[in-house]
């Protein structure tokens, strides 16, 4: 295969121009699960802003198919592995000038539905396959196809279903720098040795420096220990990895790699998060008109067949059923909660089968209070924060958390857990943080029922008490600043760091 000769792949260290390869297997709304998808699609828009050449790699899957604009076929590879040939398609992104190359395989990822999990919500059993082959095709991609005739400089992957790409690159001589994002460290792509074996890893990778973790294969670990320079998406988040509690058995390992690793809290996007011109609620409003807010809430009460009432204490929470997201304890404190029958709670949201069914059936108790959408909904979602005074993220971890930015934005008040990135987000109510008008929200310091309640609590009487004192508090969250820029400039400063390491590395082994 034709080569990039090494003096054109590395020679631009400046942002302006830079190529960046994103590699990701999500990004909205292509196909989307979580956060992820929101960071893989605006990142690299606000790196094109910069002035980067930012581009986004992604498996094939038909929604994704469905939705690219402009779509051409670029080359075909043979890869280990697979029978088929497989196709890489470019094109643009659905809302943004954003380049997007999908690796069509169909026996992978021709599949409807969760890109991980089958309908029945279990791992589909090919996973190790289908997301080591992704990692083959971006190792390729990362190394220059004369078919594209563009070779990036930065592969920056996420998450570990691209966690095996820097591993794959190691020795080879034209690679780029590579930076991973680590968006949760929970989900570390883990499996058993005889699946290692059987799909032809080289077993000089099988060892503690490299992807074993015990006795297991660790995709997470081969981005971790392969890359330039790695990081996480909250300063908070980054520093309680460090630790035994959060570090999910990496611990030691983040510890080891010391300054390569950092934490960079994630940017939203206010072209889609804006409550001043979301084309998915009922009555736009802005801090200046913050009293037109309340059209939504009684829009919320009617789509959720709950009673309409301005008066109502109106609790959101959007997001994925799972024990990390702490919905346990909401479940536990609303018996006590909803005896005030002035407070409601509004839910989007899906995951393990027990947790939807503990929400169905309390909200049959509750039906003049509760209102739930088991499922994702993106407008559903837009909805809620528009509609709601409060939003609950109790989550017992939380590596960034986008839904209490998107609140903040909505003005409606963040009852967070101080952890990850909703410490480093929201401004905790005290007298003295009110007093001085830089409280956004509340949070609470214990994963209990009680300290949730009690966080509760505090928010309502101050919603009932002062209005003025709530308008101040949520309109103060209103004007904070997530915006992408800050955040991606950060990422190009990581860039340049990444490739400064590289370039040490390349001349070392010259
Ligand atoms: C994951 C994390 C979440 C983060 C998102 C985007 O979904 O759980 O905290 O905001 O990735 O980085």
């Amino acid at each position: 295969m034709e080569q990039l000769s090494a003096s054109s792949s590395f020679s631009v260290a400046t942002p302006q121009g830079l190529r960046v390869l994103i590699a990701s297997s999500e990004a909205h709304p292509l196909i989307k699960t979580g956060g992820l998808a929101d960071v893989a699609a605006s990142l690299p828009t606000a790196l094109r802003q910069l002035g980067c050449d930012a581009r986004l790699i992604l498996p094939a899957y038909p929604r994704a198919v469905r939705q690219l604009r402009e779509p051409k076929p670029v080359c075909e590879l043979r890869m280990q592995g697979c029978r088929a040939n497989i196709r890489i398609m470019a094109g643009l992104h659905p809302d943004h000038d954003l380049p997007v190359y999908l690796v069509d395989a169909p026996e992978s990822f021709a599949r409807e539905g969760n890109p991980y999990t089958d309908l029945s919500g279990r791992d589909w059993g090919d996973n190790a396959e289908r997301f080591l082959l992704f990692c083959r095709v971006i190792a390729v991609i990362a190394q220059g196809l004369p078919a594209m005739n563009w070779q990036p400089e930065i592969l920056h992957g996420n998450d570990w279903q691209t966690g095996l790409a820097p591993a794959l690159l190691q020795d080879a001589p034209h690679r780029p720098a590579t930076v991973f994002t680590i968006h949760n460290l929970a989900y570390q792509g883990l499996f058993d040795r005889a699946t290692y074996d059987r799909i032809g890893l080289p077993s000089t990778l099988w060892s503690l420096s490299g992807l074993e973790f015990h006795q297991r294969l660790s995709f997470i670990k081969g981005g971790i220990v392969f890359s330039n320079r790695v990081n996480t998406v909250s300063p908070t988040y980054a520093a309680e990895v460090r630790t035994p509690r959060f570090g999910c058995g990496l611990d030691g390992l983040l510890r080891q790699i010391g300054g390569r690793f950092s934490g960079i809290l994630n940017g939203i996007d206010y072209d889609v998060w804006n409550p001043d011109s979301d084309p998915l609620i009922l009555q736009r409003y802005s801090r200046e008109h913050f009293g037109l807010k309340v059209e939504n809430k009684l829009d919320l009460q009617r789509e959720f067949g709950l009673p309409r009432s301005e008066d109502a204490f109106v609790l959101g929470y959007i997001g994925r059923l799972v024990e990390q997201k702490g919905v346990d304890l909401i479940l536990a404190i609303l018996p006590e909660l909803l005896r005030d029958p002035r407070v409601q709670l509004v839910v989007v949201a899906a995951g393990e089968r027990q947790i939807e069914q503990a929400l169905l059936d309390i909200a049959a108790k509750y039906p003049r209070q509760i209102g739930i959408f088991i499922g994702y909904d993106e407008t559903r979602a837009h909805r809620i924060e528009a509609g709601c005074d409060v939003f609950l993220m109790p989550s017992r971890f939380e590596p960034c958390g986008l839904n209490q930015i998107y609140s903040l934005r909505y003005g409606t008040v963040p009852i967070v857990h101080r952890t990850g990135g909703l410490a480093d987000t929201v401004v905790n109510s005290t007298p003295d943080t009110l007093a001085q008008g830089n409280a956004t929200g509340f949070l609470f310091d214990e994963t209990q029922p009680q300290a949730l309640l009690n966080a509760i609590w505090q928010a309502l009487r101050l919603y009932r008490d002062d209005p003025e004192g709530w308008r101040r508090l949520a309109t103060t969250g209103m004007a904070q600043d997530f915006s992408w820029e800050a955040s991606a400039r950060q990422y190009l400063q990581l860039y340049s760091d990444a490739l400064a390491e590289h370039q040490t590395c390349h001349a070392a082994s010259a």
